[in-house]
């Protein structure tokens, strides 16, 4: 192979996978995180906090206190708990299940933004 076609081959070739870097990227996080933030601003927030630190202006008025996602103990929930949480809500509070409000796509969408105001921890 001369050069002009090896050098021809490889802009061809990052050509190619160029653009599927981000849409690679994309699938391997299921939620999408510009979603998430709207989603969490409009209906979450109130009780949650902006920061999600659980200290929302209707959250201080709650007998059981908005969970603090910063907090250790929601950091080290899986993303499957956190969405089975809200999907499904918890008992005895104010935190309802948000399964007829928000779709599934919505849940993963929220969640992804929660991991990103506090990530992950190992369990
Ligand atoms: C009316 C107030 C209110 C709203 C609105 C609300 N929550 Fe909650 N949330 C709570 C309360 C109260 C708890 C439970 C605290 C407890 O049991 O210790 C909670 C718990 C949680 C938890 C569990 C954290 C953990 O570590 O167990 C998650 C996750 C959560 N909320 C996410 C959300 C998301 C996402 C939304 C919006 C779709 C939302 N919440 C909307 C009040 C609210």
């Amino acid at each position: 192979m001369n050069r002009k076609t090896c050098c021809g081959l490889v802009i061809l070739a990052t050509l190619l996978f160029l653009p599927m870097e981000p849409t690679a990227f994309a699938q391997s996080q299921i939620g999408n995180l510009e979603r998430g933030k709207v989603i969490f601003e409009e209906n979450c927030m109130e009780c949650h906090g902006r920061t999600g630190d659980g200290r929302g202006p209707v959250g201080y008025f709650l007998a059981v206190q908005p969970a603090d996602l910063l907090s250790v103990e929601t950091r080290k929930k899986p993303d499957s708990e956190l969405y089975t949480i809200i999907r499904d809500g918890t008992l005895f509070d104010e935190m309802h299940g948000w399964e007829k409000i928000l779709s599934d796509q919505d849940i993963h969408d929220v969640v992804r933004y929660i991991r990103t105001l506090a990530p992950p921890l190992p369990q």
